[in-house]
């Protein structure tokens, strides 16, 4: 007798919103974004600590919860320092990768590789956890800068200890001391980008050692979310499009054509803020007093046209990743290094959801709406 189909469950369906727009999907005390007051980490205003901290300060806010004193942050410096070091075998492993490979993708796959090397690998604590945290976020930088250096057929360079992150970035990727105004505008980015509540790229972090995978794990997801360019990949997009606008009064057409073709305008748009992303104006001023310097002003006006076309086509403001491009850009640092470093910067933050996730953890794991075909009977291979 051929089987019935299961009765339709009575179990009441969850809401259902698309993208998971304004779903509460976790509590976190490590950053709150708000349409209206902006970005805090721990409560700080970002504004406050673009201008005035620098990155290894938010790496110990972020983990630990506060501030450091001076002796806390001499300490931390010191941890990180050490810890720059790659294995041989991770670096030996970026040499055999297809020189095509993006280094986003050499990024995660560094990560990745370097769980074999970590004694505290399966060791959940919280402690252990810190521990792991430092080792990361101190290697990352490293792996960027040297497969950058093999794809230009240099061999990579050692860390100098006594750097800071982003003169100890700028250090390994150019081979010689970088100059403090260069290191400023760095730190400044590495600040600005450090972390951002449950975006897609934490979230992935957090779903995935939500199952008890390991710290490793989160942040190889994390890279692999990030990259794409409605995230982390829209900088090195946005770049491209500076480019190709060229000048100012270029600026309204090219929008206009693209909008026209329902193209998205990348460095555009939020899920969150929809009058303004607080890190863009910052990234604005630093973009605009880096051009004077640099005497590369046309970058900000470019930006600035592409800003009043975009709110009055679409009344959709600028995010962090517009003026980091041509930041970027500015520093000589290449185009396709722009998300790579978001990732490094990002590591603290995504290091620290991964912390509080397993010292609070309940597996994350929502539901689907069917909408596919309803119950049938199986047939078997012969009358099919
Ligand atoms: N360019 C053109 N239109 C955009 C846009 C953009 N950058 N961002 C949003 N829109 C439009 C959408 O097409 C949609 O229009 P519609 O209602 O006419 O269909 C509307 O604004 C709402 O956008 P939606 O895609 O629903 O927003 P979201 O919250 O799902 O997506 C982003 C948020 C960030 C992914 C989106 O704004 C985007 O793709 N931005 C460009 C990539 C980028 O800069 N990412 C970095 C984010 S920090």
């Amino acid at each position: 007798m051929p089987a019935q189909p299961a009765a339709a469950s009575s179990t009441p369906k969850p809401a259902y919103s698309p993208g998971l727009e304004g779903v509460i999907a976790g509590e976190s005390a490590i950053c709150a974004i708000d349409s209206e007051a902006g970005l805090r980490y721990r409560g700080y205003d970002i504004y406050d600590l673009a201008t005035q901290a620098t990155f290894p300060e938010i790496v110990y806010l972020l983990i630990h919860g506060e501030l450091p004193n001076k002796q806390q942050l001499a300490d931390l410096q010191q941890q990180i320092g050490k810890e720059r070091t790659l294995p041989d075998q991770v670096l030996q492993m970026l040499r055999l990768l297809a020189k095509s490979t993006h280094p986003m993708d050499a990024l995660r796959t560094g990560v990745s590789m370097l769980a074999g090397w970590d004694p505290e690998l399966n060791d959940h604590s919280h402690d252990a956890n810190v521990r792991k945290a430092i080792r990361i976020i101190s290697k990352v930088g490293n792996i960027t800068c040297a497969f950058q250096r093999l794809t230009e057929g240099k061999d990579p360079i050692q860390p100098r200890g006594e750097f800071g992150t982003a003169a100890n970035f700028l250090w390994m990727l150019e081979g010689k001391e970088p100059e403090e105004w260069r290191v400023k505008v760095m730190d400044t980015l590495f600040v600005l980008y450090a972390e951002h509540d449950f975006n897609a790229s934490t979230f992935a972090a957090r779903t995935t050692v939500s199952t008890l995978s390991d710290m490793y794990a989160g942040v190889t997801s994390a890279i692999g979310a990030l990259r794409g360019p409605l995230h982390g990949g829209a900088n090195e997009e946005a770049m491209k499009m500076f480019v190709d606008v060229g000048t100012p009064d270029k600026a309204e057409k090219w929008i206009k054509d693209r909008l026209a073709r329902k193209e998205k305008i990348m460095g555009f748009g939020h899920r969150v803020y929809k009058h303004g992303d607080s890190r863009s104006k910052v990234l604005h001023k630093v973009c605009d007093d880096l051009g004077k310097r640099l005497g590369q002003t046309h970058w900000v006006k470019i930006g600035e046209a592409l800003e009043a076309t975009m709110e009055k086509e679409k009344g959709l403001f600028s995010n962090a990743d517009l003026y980091a491009a041509p930041v970027f850009h500015m520093l000589n640092i290449p185009t396709d290094l722009n998300t790579p470093i978001f990732a490094c910067a990002r590591s603290a933050g995504w290091c620290s959801h991964i912390i509080e996730q397993h010292d609070h953890n309940r597996i994350i794991r929502p539901r689907s709406l069917y909408t596919g075909v309803g119950p049938r009977q199986y047939k078997s291979l012969n009358s099919r």
